[in-house]
């Protein structure tokens, strides 16, 4: 036992030996009840198995109030089940009721739709499907944690409020504290606002990344990055978890390598730590899952250039919603075609032309293409974005004109090409997007507890 009286049902799951007086707290799942005996499934959010618990007639006082949902103490025995299905069970001596749960609950069948579930998100975490998702996304979490510490890279925090759009897409929240309503026609005068100055919810960590990694050689952040794009897709959200490393002294290649070799790494990790929630997925989300991460564990990525991309797509006769030219970004048909259908594996896509990818990836010799790097992979498509990044003062601020950034306000992103400016490169991982490929799961609303999408942040 730990701080607390109570054992977890997980934990209880492990004990070798019967043990007496014991206390269980959790909800109930399920009741059967016959004339001489009752039974309770019971479930306290430790793991996705219930614990058995068993009522004598005694104990029938209370069988009315204990519906479904309903909270629950129990304190009894754990005996060897009699029945098949579980190894203990708990024999009941005293049973009280910590929470009741009317009728009107709306969680009350085994399989409720997805998208039914999303109207609810508030309760939703209390199916096995969604605490599944919820226990895997902490497992994962860590996980990468510990990919990151093991080879010595800092993890470090960027900040959330920001006065840059670091990918340059236009696509922020604005931060403020100025009542715009109150302005009525003026022009919002940000030099009046909180910061002084125009802020935003950061798009990504990557420049901020790049200070450090001036400083601390490899680091990496993990935390919320926000977007307004107007995307309502199966892929993205308005506020979403990214992973950024960022390496001092590396490039393109030894960039590469390192994403391979995360992703592989999260792949084994699922397959290794998270059986059970691995189990489930393959068994409820996605047949066959487990082989996949199996394979990819066990395979290479491939790497094919931009240029070649185009050429593979333009000669492959599939029918495009938006017929592919060069120098047009990839859409998520063509991404898929190349990963699920050309190539059939994890693939990286490099060499990028210049206007499509933003102003601080290195332009690489023939002047047209950028040394960025997608990992594109089956059913997600990208779920990586990354480059070498441009080091040389000169050609920074070349980019940095060609695409109409504010000097001004980059000045600091510019000097650290002025002082010491060594070869670097990193990548961001989309968290939830890794999640989707990791489960299965078809939809980015179902592998975060609260999606913010367009028009929706009700919870
Ligand atoms: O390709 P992106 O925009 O790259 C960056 O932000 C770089 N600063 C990363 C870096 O080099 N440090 O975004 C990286 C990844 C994408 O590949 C995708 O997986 C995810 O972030 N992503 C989104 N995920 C969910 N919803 C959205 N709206 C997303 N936009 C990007
Ligand atoms: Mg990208």
């Amino acid at each position: 036992m730990h701080y607390f009286e109570r054992m977890k049902i997980k934990d209880v799951l492990q004990i070798e030996n019967p043990m007496q007086d014991m206390i269980i707290l959790g909800w109930v799942r399920t009741k059967r009840v016959s004339k001489n005996i009752a039974f309770l499934e019971v479930n306290d959010g430790s793991t996705l198995q219930n614990l058995q618990v068993v009522l004598s007639p005694d104990e029938f006082s209370l069988l009315d109030e204990v519906t479904i949902g309903v909270a629950i103490k129990a304190i009894g025995d754990l005996v060897k089940s009699q029945g098949g299905g579980q190894k203990w069970e708990i024999q009941v001596k005293e049973l009280s009721i910590e929470g009741s749960c009317p009728g009107d609950y709306p969680i009350q069948k085994k399989r409720h739709s997805l998208e039914y579930l999303r109207e609810i998100a508030h309760l939703r975490p209390r199916t096995n499907n969604f605490a599944v998702i919820n226990r895997f996304r902490s497992k994962v979490s860590f996980a990468i944690h510990q990919f990151f510490q093991s080879k010595g890279f800092y993890y470090i925090h960027s900040p959330l409020i920001t006065g840059n759009d670091g990918e340059g897409a236009g696509e922020t929240f604005t931060v403020t504290t100025l009542d715009s309503q109150l302005l009525g026609e003026k022009k919002i005068d940000y030099t009046e606002d909180f910061f002084g100055t125009h802020t935003f919810l950061a798009v990504t960590g990557q420049l901020e990344g790049e200070v450090l990694a001036s400083a601390l050689g490899d680091v990496y952040t993990f935390g919320p990055t926000f977007r307004a794009e107007k995307s309502n897709t199966y892929r993205h959200l308005a506020e979403f978890w990214m992973i950024e490393p960022e390496m001092a002294f590396c490039n393109l290649r030894e960039n590469m390598r390192v994403m391979e070799e995360f992703i592989k790494y999260l792949c084994g990790y699922a397959l290794n730590h998270c059986q059970e929630e691995m189990e489930f997925f393959d068994k409820w989300i996605d047949s066959g899952r487990i082989q996949i991460l199996e394979s990819i564990v066990n395979s290479s990525f491939g790497v094919v250039t931009y240029t070649d991309a185009v050429t593979i797509l333009q000669k492959s006769g599939a029918e495009f919603a938006y017929p592919i030219v060069w120098g047009m970004d990839l859409k998520s048909e063509h991404e898929r075609y190349l990963t699920e259908s050309y190539f059939q594996k994890p693939m990286l896509v490099i060499n990028y032309p210049k206007e499509i990818k933003p102003f601080y990836a290195r332009l690489n010799e023939d002047g047209k293409t950028v040394a960025a790097v997608d990992l594109l992979v089956p059913q997600v498509g990208e779920i990586i974005g990354g480059s070498q990044r441009e080091e040389r003062y000169e050609m920074l601020e070349e980019r940095m004109q060609e695409s109409s950034l504010d000097f001004e306000e980059l000045y600091w992103y510019l000097d650290l090409r002025r002082w010491g400016s060594v070869t670097h490169s990193g990548f961001g991982l989309g968290f939830e997007r890794m999640l989707m490929y990791l489960s299965g799961m078809k939809n980015i609303r179902d592998v975060i507890a609260f999606p913010r999408t367009p028009g929706n942040a009700k919870f």
